[in-house]
């Protein structure tokens, strides 16, 4: 039987990651080999067959043993385990969540429901490495790959309200601190009805700005009651590096743009922390390649998989289903808002939602382990 290593599975990514393989029988299909970066030799999770101890996720030689390592470690483990195991002569499959190997050459990001030609490709020319692609890009993709497979968008923007989870699980403790301590501001105020909501407004941004570092510590100014318009490394160019991924990725799980002999389309926008929890929604902007009727487009949207749901253009619709709040903890990726914007008939707008550890990170991880073990 394959024997997968796993690495990385007690994180927050790791643990969305176990509990949807268990819920799809995932460990039917393998013999588990569990890694830990701390406690090596320590007792193995209950879903552990015949090896029940931890194992040095540090350990080439017992990492070696596995035919497919699967990994939600982080992008350092990546860069520190991954070329040492390689030059070891490890030969297996290498699935992983971090951004470290994303955009190499013989890496494919994995998004089958999108980019099964790419994978299927790739697997044919002795394709080793699959890697997850950028949250927000992958629960795009997923919302609204059709147009892309149909090859009608000649450019998109995309703006996006990203939530504290992209940041890790630290980001989403601190968010809810903050607002907790601006809550607290403001109690008693907020419990009398006749108190002045001015000095409640003053009261809160005299608290936000005096906030701690320890209570800034993760993502360096309040996002509570906030938000911060800049989502990764500066590029120096202008541009986030978030920003950077939406065309980059997006070009690169459709098997589009300079690596594969053809042009790129551009996709560009603006990246927006937002204090949601766990899911990433975009406003779409796009320019088709000609003028295709609202009713095509929004069947073919929802025929693309079966996680795409159309939400009605509506404001009963949209305040119910296209919320973060709606989408949370569900693998349900709504699409909605979608009409013809006033700068011509080619002009398409959307509103898309994915919850950031599902799409935007763990299913698609486990789907391509899946397709290798089948
Ligand atoms: N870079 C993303 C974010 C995380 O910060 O929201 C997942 O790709």
């Amino acid at each position: 039987t394959t024997l997968v290593g796993l690495v990385g599975w007690r994180g927050m990514v790791g643990s969305v990651l176990m509990d949807r393989m268990q819920a799809e029988g995932d460990f039917a299909h393998f013999e588990p080999l569990f890694f830990s970066t701390s406690n090596a030799g320590g007792a193995a999770p209950a879903m552990a067959k015949n090896e029940k101890t931890l194992k040095d996720g540090y350990d080439i030689n017992e990492l070696k043993r596995c035919d497919i390592i699967l990994t939600a470690q982080g992008g350092d483990y990546t860069n520190d385990v991954y070329p040492k195991l390689r030059a070891a002569g490890w030969n297996g499959h290498w699935i992983d969540a971090a951004s470290s190997l994303r955009m190499k050459d013989n890496a494919v990001i994995v998004l089958d429901p999108v980019n099964m030609p790419v994978i299927k490709n790739a697997l044919a020319n002795g394709g080793k490495d699959w890697i997850g692609g950028n949250c927000t890009v992958s629960c795009m993709l997923m919302g609204v790959g059709a147009l892309y497979k149909a090859g009608l968008v000649e450019w998109m923007s995309t703006q996006t309200y990203q939530a504290a989870s992209g940041g890790g699980a630290q980001h989403m403790r601190e968010l809810l601190t903050q607002f907790g301590t601006l809550n607290a501001e403001v109690k008693s105020l907020l419990d009398d009805p006749k108190s002045a909501i001015l000095e409640i407004d003053r009261k809160i941004i005299a608290k936000q700005r005096s906030l701690t570092e320890a209570e800034t510590a993760n993502f360096g100014v309040p996002l509570g009651g906030s938000l911060i318009p800049w989502i990764d490394k500066d590029l120096g160019n202008g541009q986030s590096k978030e920003e950077w991924k939406g065309m980059a990725e997006t070009n690169k799980i459709l098997g589009l743009g300079e690596g594969f002999g053809s042009a790129a389309i551009p996709v560009d926008g603006f990246c927006v922390r937002i204090g949601a929890m766990r899911c990433h929604s975009q406003a779409l902007t796009f320019k088709l390649k000609k003028d295709v009727p609202l009713a095509d487009i929004e069947a073919m949207i929802a025929a693309d998989n079966e996680w795409v749901k159309v939400v009605p253009n509506t404001r009963e619709a949209t305040i119910k289903d296209l919320t973060p709040v709606a989408t949370t903890g569900t693998l349900t990726i709504p699409v909605g808002r979608i009409r013809k914007l006033a700068m011509g008939p080619e002009y398409i707008g959307a509103f898309t939602i994915g919850d950031q550890l599902l799409w935007g990170a763990a299913e698609p991880l486990r789907r391509m382990l899946r397709i290798l073990l089948d």
